[in-house]
């Protein structure tokens, strides 16, 4: 199936599909220079089955893990445009999770001031979230996505199948934000999940497509309503502001970002039988649903994350199930969510 993102000047297609990942040639034209940007722990096989679709392919390989979202490996990727004489009208793909996407978008965004680039994410979290919506970014020091650009992408293929070489722990991270579209737009998506068996088996063959879709939808309307995140696009951030600070405060050992905002969306929802519902579908999931960082760290983190708002923090509210409310809060009333 095909979702057309409508934002101004920048309408693409998200091809969704078991298999697509060897019909990307179909829709994109591959005659020309394509760097393929990947990490090491990818299956070559899917590597191969692209390299296969380009005939004149350069590869660059990170390692995978948070960490290369750094300048580095942005270095790497522009060294390697460069080295192999890319031009304006070449390409790269993106093949990999979040990690890949982010490093990839921004590239793209900066190279020859902004190339094309495909997005072909591999993990759930990129199928379901990150790999559209064109947000790149690279981490400086511990401080994530701190620089980056917005850079939407020529098109993304998402097949469902490469799902299945994925390990358990991040097969079910990206689920925690389809987890959230649901509760902040789309109530059919979360009873979806709450009907579903607590097997990744069953899950991977007869809901997944489902899932990605459904999820998709909601992320696409509300990027095409503010690409920019100067207002409603905030909704995404939906148990992230707590999250995100789970997530520093365990630094690399610590809970994967949809597990932190997984723990984030508990700590934010206040009405009883929502949180009774949500508790419910996230332990179904193998997914947290608290966090043992003291409140006095988190406040700490989140201050210092939100120093450039004046004091002021936006919080997402879910009152029901499908509904979200942005809320602004002075920084000190976070502290009864914490
Ligand atoms: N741009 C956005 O809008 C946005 C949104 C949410 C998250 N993010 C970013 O996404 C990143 C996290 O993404 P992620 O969870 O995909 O992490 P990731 O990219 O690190 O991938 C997780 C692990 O899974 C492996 N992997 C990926 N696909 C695989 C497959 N098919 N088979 C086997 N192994 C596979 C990777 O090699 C890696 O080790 C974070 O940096 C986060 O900031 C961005
Ligand atoms: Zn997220």
């Amino acid at each position: 199936m095909k979702i057309t993102v409508d934002i101004p000047g920048h309408k693409y297609n998200i091809h969704l599909q078991r298999g697509i990942l060897k019909d990307v040639h179909k829709f994109v034209d591959l005659n020309r220079k394509v760097l393929i940007v990947t990490d090491d722990e990818i299956p070559e096989q899917y590597v191969d089955a692209l390299q296969k679709q380009c005939p004149d392919s350069y590869l660059a390989t990170v390692h995978a893990g948070e960490q290369s979202k750094c300048f580095i490996y942005l270095q790497f990727i522009w060294n390697a445009l460069l080295d192999n004489g890319f031009g304006r009208k070449d390409l790269l793909i993106a093949l990999g999770g979040g990690v890949v996407g982010d490093l990839t978008s921004f590239a793209a965004a900066t190279y020859m001031r902004g190339v094309d680039y495909v997005n072909i994410p591999t993990s759930t979290l990129a199928q379901i979230d990150s790999s559209i919506g064109g947000k790149g970014a690279i981490n400086l020091g511990d401080v994530k996505n701190i620089v980056g650009a917005f850079h939407q992408p020529r098109a993304v293929f998402i097949d469902p199948d490469v799902l299945t070489t994925l390990d358990d722990r991040n097969y079910y991270n990206g689920l925690a934000e389809a987890v959230k579209a649901g509760m902040i737009g789309d109530a059919e998506l979360f009873q979806l999940f709450e009907q579903l068996p607590a097997d990744r088996a069953a899950i991977q063959s007869d809901y997944i497509e489902k899932i990605i879709e459904k999820a998709l939808l909601v992320k696409k309307n509300v990027v095409e309503q503010d690409e920019r995140e100067t207002g409603l696009r905030q909704i995404l951030n939906f148990g992230h502001t707590i999250g995100h600070a789970i997530e520093s405060a365990g630094e690399l050992a610590g809970m994967l970002h949809g597990e932190a905002i997984a723990a984030g969306m508990v700590q934010v929802t206040e009405d009883p039988a929502v949180k009774e519902r949500l508790i419910a579908v996230l332990q179904k999931l193998n997914l947290p649903t608290s966090h043992d960082y003291p409140a006095e760290q988190l406040k700490d983190i989140i201050a210092h994350d939100k120093k450039a708002g004046g004091g002021r923090i936006t919080l997402i509210k879910v009152p029901e199930i499908g509904r979200a409310e942005r809320v602004k809060l002075p920084l000190d009333a976070i502290e009864k969510y914490l």
